[in-house]
């Protein structure tokens, strides 16, 4: 059986519709805080295959939450991965461009050294480690700038923004590119269905998932705007004003190139060719 941890996060929603059969697991029933209630639900479903979409991903509060958030990011899938390890398990892993320290302008590859510039990329690089040393069967796709139309996200929040301000102010100087949540659970999807048919996968590893132009946020507010009005939306904000990052400070620092350089085969099966992006 598949086991998908996480139930109402983004990329967790999106896996619902493109994987129905496997069973998700929310942090009610299996609180990443707590390592051990995470085992017994591996060892009750004993699934073949483990998929996390669970994180502590509020970038901002990791600054005062540290132990939380390397609990949640690193400890427990770490203890996840051990268990698929010794239970001949594959797991399917998420990480994010924030393990980057976001100097340069070069696409980052899956081989650069990450050195993060704020807790909660430290946290999830911490995770990496820990799947990597575990020695199991293990994809980890980093990802960068999710949105969907569920959760919180940046899309959602400049759509609402827009709808109610008639001036905007969007960072213009970090550069990355959006992903969309129903993408990731796309490769996810067809990454499983390959392994549980016995045909051929990758190497497992690290990769890194693109599938859109690289671009600032800024850039990427000015076209949900511009979509949203060519979709007949209702939309109030007159002007879009790019600034600084040093204009907008966040208590979390951000990496200025968040630019991710895929190499994953997604040419190898087809998939979303007219949309995937492979550096
Ligand atoms: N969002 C981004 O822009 C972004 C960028 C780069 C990488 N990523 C990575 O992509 C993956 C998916 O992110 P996302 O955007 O789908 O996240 P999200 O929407 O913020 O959802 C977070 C998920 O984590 C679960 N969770 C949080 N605290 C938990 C706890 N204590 N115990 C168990 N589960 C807990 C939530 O549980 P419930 O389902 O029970 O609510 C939810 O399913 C994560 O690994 C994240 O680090 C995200």
């Amino acid at each position: 059986m598949i086991l998908v941890f996480g139930e109402n996060g983004q990329v967790a929603t999106a896996l619902k519709e493109s994987l129905p059969e496997a069973t998700f697991v929310g942090s009610k029933v299996a609180n990443f805080l707590n390592p051990e209630r995470v085992l017994e639900t591996l060892n009750t479903h004993k699934p073949t295959v483990v998929i996390n979409a669970a994180a502590y991903t509020q970038v901002d509060k990791a600054e005062d939450e540290k132990e939380a958030a390397l609990t949640i990011n690193a400890t427990t899938p770490g203890a996840i991965a051990e268990w698929c390890k010794n239970n001949k398990a594959l797991l399917v892993h998420y990480s994010t461009d924030y393990v980057f320290d976001g100097s340069g302008a070069k696409p980052w590859t899956e081989s650069d050294q990450p050195d993060p510039v704020n807790y909660y990329g430290y946290s999830k690089w911490q995770g990496e480690k820990a799947i990597l040393a575990s020695h199991a069967t293990a994809f980890i796709f980093r990802i960068s700038w999710v949105y969907s139309p569920w959760g919180n996200n940046f899309k959602k929040t400049m759509l609402k923004l827009a709808k109610e301000r008639e001036q905007l102010s969007v960072v213009n100087d970090q550069w990355g590119a959006p992903t969309s949540a129903e993408d990731v659970a796309q490769v996810t999807t067809t990454l499983v269905h390959q392994y549980l048919k016995n045909e051929p996968i990758p190497e497992p590893g690290i990769y890194h998932l693109r599938f859109e132009q690289y671009q600032t946020w800024y850039q990427f507010a000015s076209n949900i705007i511009q979509a949203a009005k060519e979709a007949g939306e209702s939309i109030k904000v007159q002007e879009i004003r790019p600034v600084t990052s040093a204009e907008f400070p966040t208590k979390a620092k951000r990496p200025a190139n968040s630019r991710l350089g895929s190499n994953f085969p997604l040419d190898l099966w087809k998939m979303k060719a007219s949309k995937a992006i492979k550096d």
